[in-house]
């Protein structure tokens, strides 16, 4: 498994895993020309999980188990703790089956109060994990919340991936009602659909992340990894774009959105918020500042940050309740 985590970090630095279109290119902002607001006043910090982010960003979750993994994840701990923005980590399966592992998660240490996840692979619930396993994953990092991803585009075309999705959602229900912790549940670039958002919320599950089409391809990077590059280019345009699932999940009513896939600059930050989002997530644009250093990571961040408030200037937003008022228009 280390093996494989190291290619996905590879073959997403040095090959084109990225295609198709969010849809935020189909929407687009009003332009202020009377502002009638101070620059400088500008607040970009909002609320998630009972606690303060200066940015509705967090960096989504990528890497862990081997020493770069544990490199990458010290940097960008660091990083979204100076900027106060929140972290999740990359899937901690590899640390559950072999605790030595632990350590290139454990970043607590580096970022005492930001919100921290915990991430697993929800199809593993039919591969021996369970509640214990939840937990021993949430409890490994200090974690504020556990994030489930449903990855079955990417397990269907990885060789050695788990295709067991049966009965998935009534696992994920059991969890719910037993873990004293919030779950988030994501996808990692296929989009969640209305029907998908409303069955995990009637299983109890308050935030969706949607991980939608138009950013890191998995279709891509495992028909890379398994020499077939066929299936990965044939499914390559398979999934929901990022701005549609944000809008199918925002019509079930309280469910808190996070809006990732594909989401690469401040203005994409704005334009999610103002569809109802509560946070932007972004993982690629991460990983080679990662790799660098935690400043990189940092600097990545305030130029997001320094876009999302020219974005919120120039609509003539002071702070983000109200650029959630904010109105966007199609244009094609
Ligand atoms: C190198 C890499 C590793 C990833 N590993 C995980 C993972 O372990 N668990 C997970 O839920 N998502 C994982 N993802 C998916 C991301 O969290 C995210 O959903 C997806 O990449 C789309 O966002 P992006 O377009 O901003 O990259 C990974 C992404 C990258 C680039």
């Amino acid at each position: 498994m280390q093996e494989k985590k190291a290619e996905h970090i590879r073959i997403c630095l040095e090959r084109e895993v990225e295609s198709g279109a969010t849809g935020f290119e189909r929407f687009r902002f009003i332009h202020n020309a009377l502002p009638e607001i101070d620059f400088r006043k500008i607040d970009t910090s909002t609320e998630f999980l009972g606690k303060k982010l200066l940015a509705p960003i967090m960096i989504s979750s990528m890497t862990g188990g081997t020493p770069e993994g544990g490199r990458i994840n010290q940097n960008l701990a660091k990083a979204a703790q100076k900027t106060k923005i929140a972290l999740a980590l990359g899937s901690q399966r590899i640390a559950i089956e072999s605790p030595r592992l632990a350590s290139t998660f454990k970043v607590r240490k580096y970022a005492k109060d930001i919100v921290i996840l915990a991430n697993i692979g929800a199809v593993q619930l039919n591969y021996g994990f369970g509640l214990k396993e939840c937990q021993r994953a949430i409890k490994m990092i200090g974690a504020d919340g556990i994030i489930f991803h449903l990855n079955p585009l990417q397990e269907a075309i990885q060789t050695e991936g788990d295709k067991n999705f049966s009965k998935l959602n009534g696992k994920i229900k059991s969890i719910a009602q037993k873990l004293n912790y919030p779950i988030i549940v994501k996808e990692v670039g296929g989009g969640i659909s209305y029907q998908t958002a409303k069955k995990l919320n009637q299983a109890g599950i308050k935030i969706i992340d949607v991980a939608g089409w138009g950013g890191t391809n998995w279709a891509i990077i495992e028909g890379l990894r398994s020499k077939n590059k066929e299936i990965g280019q044939i499914f390559s345009n398979w999934g929901i774009p990022t701005m549609e699932s944000i809008i199918q999940c925002k019509k079930i009513k309280g469910l808190q959105i996070i809006a990732s896939g594909g989401i690469r600059t401040g203005i994409d930050i704005a334009k999610a918020i103002s569809l109802g989002a509560n946070l932007a997530g972004l993982a690629k644009p991460f990983l080679e500042p990662g790799l660098k250093s935690s400043k990189a990571v940092e600097d990545k961040i305030n130029s997001l940050i320094y876009q999302l408030k020219i974005a919120m200037f120039c609509v003539g937003a002071r702070n983000i309740t109200q650029l959630k008022k904010i109105k966007l228009i199609k244009v094609n």
